[in-house]
């Protein structure tokens, strides 16, 4: 595998590449972020990893400063699958003129999470669209377990006219059903066995047999600390408009902030 460092070694990989997919990642890989991988090799001759944790989706007292740093052991992990080239961006790379987000999709990104973490989706907007400028790959692929950030992301490609294919790949889940995230690594013993019961709750207000409050009222009573959100929306606008189709949630443990989704009826 690749370890590229620089935009000249970008480019050579790129005009070598008759087909790129890309992969933008935090790092502190998981098996979520290795079926991004696998889908990516599946996609193209080229899969392209990035590991860049990126300060302008972080507010202030959020966790960039812990969040997991794990490069050797996400190194052998991307090697034994096979991906060609992993590029290490600096903070200097992406934000030359300064840590400052400066890209804003409304509409999709004000609901939910926009409205509890206001900074996160004008970060990741903007962080996304400067990798994209300097891979300038044909696929990009994210997790359905960002299921906001997958349409904040689909709706600026199509907005601003990006000539890439944005691929959302289905949430992974380990055997109790927890949706696979690299803040997971913060959960105690007791916050994972509260954890587990989250995506079992979903399912219920999926399939219709509790609504939003009794939801909400069983998480709390399971032991989650707070409820940021619990409710059934418009699966591309993220209001109660339209057809209600995706079940979403954010939910606190501790200092733990968990997200998670499905699609109605499953
Ligand atoms: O989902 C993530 O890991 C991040 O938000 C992303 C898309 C890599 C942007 O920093």
């Amino acid at each position: 595998m690749k370890i590229i460092k620089s935009q000249i070694e970008l480019d050579k990989l790129r005009e070598e590449s008759p087909s790129l997919s890309f992969v933008p990642t935090m790092g502190a890989l998981h098996e979520g972020h290795l079926s991004l991988v696998h889908e990516a090799l599946k996609q193209s001759d080229t899969a392209l990893v990035s590991i860049f944790v990126n300060p302008t989706q972080f507010a202030p007292g959020e966790d960039l400063d812990s969040y997991p740093r794990t490069l050797d052991e996400d190194i052998r992990k991307l090697e034994e699958v096979g991906v060609q080239a992993l590029w290490l961006p600096s903070v200097e790379d992406i934000y030359s003129n300064g840590v400052d987000a400066d890209i804003h999709i409304a509409g999709v990104s004000e609901p939910l999470e926009g409205e509890y973490r206001p900074h996160f989706f004008d970060g990741v907007a903007t962080v996304v669209a400067r990798l994209f400028d300097s891979v300038k790959p044909d696929k990009a692929l994210f997790g359905e377990k960002d299921f906001q950030q997958l349409q904040v992301i689909k709706k600026m490609a199509q907005e601003l006219n990006m000539s890439i294919d944005i691929i959302g790949v289905p949430t992974v889940r380990d055997k109790n059903g927890l949706a696979l995230s690299s803040r997971n690594l913060y959960l105690s013993e007791t916050e994972y066995s509260i954890a587990i019961q989250l995506n079992k709750v979903l399912r219920e207000l999926a399939h219709g047999d509790i609504d939003e409050d009794a939801a909400c009222e069983k998480l709390l009573k399971i032991g989650f600390d707070k409820i940021d959100y619990c409710t059934v929306r418009n699966a591309e606008t993220f209001t109660k408009e339209g057809d209600l189709t995706r079940v979403l949630a954010a939910v606190w443990l501790g200092r733990t902030r968990l997200i998670d989704n499905m699609p109605i009826n499953v």
